[in-house]
């Protein structure tokens, strides 16, 4: 392929892609299966790799993210970004309505009627049909710039559509959100790495997409949906519905449940239709949003200080029911946290009966002031884990003490210290809590991966005292795990036969696997590869740390604070003693035969039997190594199903092309 052909299918390429994401993040209509879908990218990557001058910003590859930076930077936005009144009562709406009335002197207004997105505001800027920068809300005024974390959100376009000619200069306003089963996923992959779970998918949304790391948010499951046109080159469309007719062809995502309203009373109904759909929705919304749909008259109308005249936030009732709190009590994390919770007599809110709810933190709880005994509101308002809203004060009620959090843990009495508004129990894996919490942890697919470790088999472990702490996982007995409930011959033999393989570990998963404060997958990596052996980095100081690029001074404290730590060290040696290896980070394998030591490989197309990571593996275990471009030095291109144009490379260079078979036969073990 030459330079110039290699520019044509890269650009077919990005079209097309870009279409399918339009079709699949906007539409909701893909029209392509995943894999083929895959199919498309991955030749794009395999192309953008051999040419890398043809990269540009827009491509769809480059949504990646990028290098961590210090601190997101201010931006003033073009134009003040408003936010709404809002209003709960249907009154409010009637009045809403006789007073554009009655300042437009007409009695006839056309409305859109859209749903109230529960995310966080954003600008988007697009300069000739090209994103070029995007900025938080801020105070309105300035917000943060966040284009390269909004890159990685792929409902996002890059590029406008050019059916439609775009405008030389475009500023869009969206609102960036998570879906809920998105949310809930993520929650869960958080608190399996230890990480604190987010409260409710806005929180998420704006956590994610405020990172220093835009490679965190480009693993984080964001979307967007763009409803208003701020600013624009040429002529505005006329009324707000044209505004997101125009804003879809242009390739945009807009809302797409949203109705012209010819009067106030089918902005009513439109309230109500989208109030009983809610509970159905794959994400959260509000409230709708009313606009008077003529642009002249939105521009006649004007605004206050903070929000136009023109438009309105109907929200719906919050989700709030009475009830009275039993007691609280505190729950322990499994990174020791402890979490006040408030039992309740039981309530149904929105068709769910509720019978507690999370109290956060100790300030929280003074700052509710709410009591054992209290009358309280609890709401459901998008938040997962229901909450107490506030107190109702009863007239005449003889109030109980405030509530203390305890100075001793609960569940196993070691001292608790506090961090900020947190307070964690220090017994560490003393504390039952914790150590089952450890050891899950520790047993996980992306740490030490034993296979049948699940909770329920960890808490009759620790419950029974037949594992004290991570060590004794490796001195389990089958007659031992026979005693536990749910386990026969077979199911022990399987668990057993797990943690032996677990023995063998690379250095990166074990470090994530012993759930050190602020380590995760990502960071146990960068560690790994920095120092290569366990003991290299024992023996490491808290300055040592710093000194990795991507490890900050939170992250060394927590590092030197858990080595420092006599029973840490001591866990570890009990492990290695019992038979842990531990190899070095995968990239640096030298085990296995040296048969391909100076042969190099190339891969194209998809393979049956290995993922493109562990066929490196495989090749660099014998020796040999991977390249992601042919030429005249690459001994072998190893051709899958639906090769890319690296085999044309190959057979043009006359370099030798294996089969996926052919290919096992070189890296299967003698
Ligand atoms: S219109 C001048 N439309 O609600 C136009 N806002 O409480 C102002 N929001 O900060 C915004 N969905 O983040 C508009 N369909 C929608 C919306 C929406 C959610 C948010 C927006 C704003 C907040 C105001």
């Amino acid at each position: 392929m030459t330079h110039s052909e290699a520019e044509q299918r890269i650009a077919a390429l990005r079209r097309e892609i870009r279409h399918h994401d339009h079709l699949y993040y906007s539409k909701d209509r893909p029209e392509i299966s995943d894999a083929e879908y895959d199919r498309l990218f991955r030749e794009l990557v395999e192309l953008e790799t051999v040419y890398p001058d043809l990269i540009t910003s827009d491509s769809p590859t480059q949504r990646v993210g990028a290098p961590p930076i210090d601190e997101l930077t201010k931006v003033p936005h073009e134009k003040p970004m408003l936010s709404l009144d809002s209003i709960t009562d249907r009154e409010d709406v009637l009045a809403f309505a006789t007073r554009m009335k009655r300042e437009l002197e007409t009695d006839h207004i056309v409305y859109t009627a859209e749903p109230k997105f529960d995310g966080l505001s954003v600008e988007l800027v697009y300069d000739q049909g090209t994103f070029v920068r995007g900025a938080t809300r801020g105070d309105g005024r300035t917000g943060e710039d966040v284009t390269v974390n909004l890159r990685t959100i792929r409902a996002l376009p890059l590029q406008l559509h050019h059916n439609q000619i775009p405008p030389s200069h475009l500023v869009v306003r969206g609102e960036v959100y998570m879906r809920l089963d998105e949310f809930q996923a993520l929650n869960r992959r958080m608190t399996e790495r230890g990480e604190e779970a987010f409260a409710n998918p806005r929180n998420a949304a704006a956590g994610s997409l405020r990172m220093l790391d835009s490679r965190i948010t480009a693993s984080r499951p964001l979307t967007v949906t763009c409803y208003d046109i701020m600013a624009v080159s040429g002529t505005f469309p006329s009324t707000h519905w044209d505004e997101l007719e125009a804003l879809a062809a242009w390739g945009l995502p807009v809302p797409a449940h949203r109705r012209r309203c010819h009067s106030i009373e089918e902005v009513l109904s439109f309230h109500e239709a989208t109030d009983a759909m809610r509970e159905t929705l794959p994400f959260e919304i509000d409230g709708i949003v009313v606009k008077v749909d003529r642009r002249d008259w939105q521009d006649q109308l004007g605004s206050k200080s903070r929000s136009p005249r023109w438009a309105i936030a109907y929200k719906f009732v919050p989700r709030k029911e009475i009830t009275v709190i039993q007691d609280i009590v505190v729950s322990v994390g499994r990174t020791g946290t402890l979490t006040p919770l408030a039992l309740l007599k039981p309530v149904e809110v929105g068709g769910v009966t509720i019978s507690r709810a999370t109290l956060h933190n100790a300030d929280e709880v003074a700052r509710k002031d709410v009591r054992v005994g209290d009358t309280v509101k609890v709401e459901r308002a998008g938040d997962v884990i229901p909450a107490i809203a506030e107190r109702v004060p009863v007239p005449g009620e003889q109030r109980q003490e405030p509530f203390v959090m305890p100075d001793h843990c609960p569940v196993c009495g070691s001292a608790v210290a506090r961090e900020g508004a947190y307070f964690y129990c220090t017994g560490q894996t003393v504390c039952v809590a914790q150590l089952k919490g450890a050891i899950e942890h520790f047993a996980s697919k992306s740490a030490l991966d034993i296979d049948g470790m699940g909770k329920k088999t960890v808490a009759q472990l620790v419950d029974r005292g037949l594992v004290r702490d991570l060590a004794d996982l490796y001195h389990l007995t089958k007659e031992q795990l026979l005693t536990l409930e749910g386990f026969a011959d077979r199911s022990a033999t399987l668990l057993l036969e797990s943690i032996e393989r677990s023995k063998s570990v690379s250095l990166d998963r074990l470090l994530m696997g012993l759930g050190i404060r602020q380590v995760g997958q990502h960071i146990a990596r960068v560690l790994a590869k920095q120092f290569g052996t366990l003991p290299r980095l024992m023996a490491a100081t808290e300055e040592e740390f710093l000194q990795v690029r991507e490890i900050g001074p939170e992250i060394s404290a927590s590092l030197a604070s858990f080595f420092s730590e006599d029973r840490n060290r001591q866990v570890i040696a009990r492990l290695v003693e019992r038979g842990l290896s531990i190899a070095p980070p995968p990239a640096e394998a030298t085990t296995g035969s040296q048969s391909l030591a100076g042969k190099t490989f190339v891969f194209t197309g998809g393979l049956a039997g290995y993922s493109r990571n562990q066929a490196k593996e495989l090749v660099e275990q014998h020796g040999g190594q991977v390249s992601s471009s042919v030429s005249k030095k690459t001994s072998y291109v190893v051709a899958g199903t639906d090769p890319g144009s690296k085999l044309d490379q190959a057979q043009k260079l006359g370099v030798r092309i294996l089969t996926e078979g052919e290919f096992t036969d070189l890296v299967k073990p003698e």
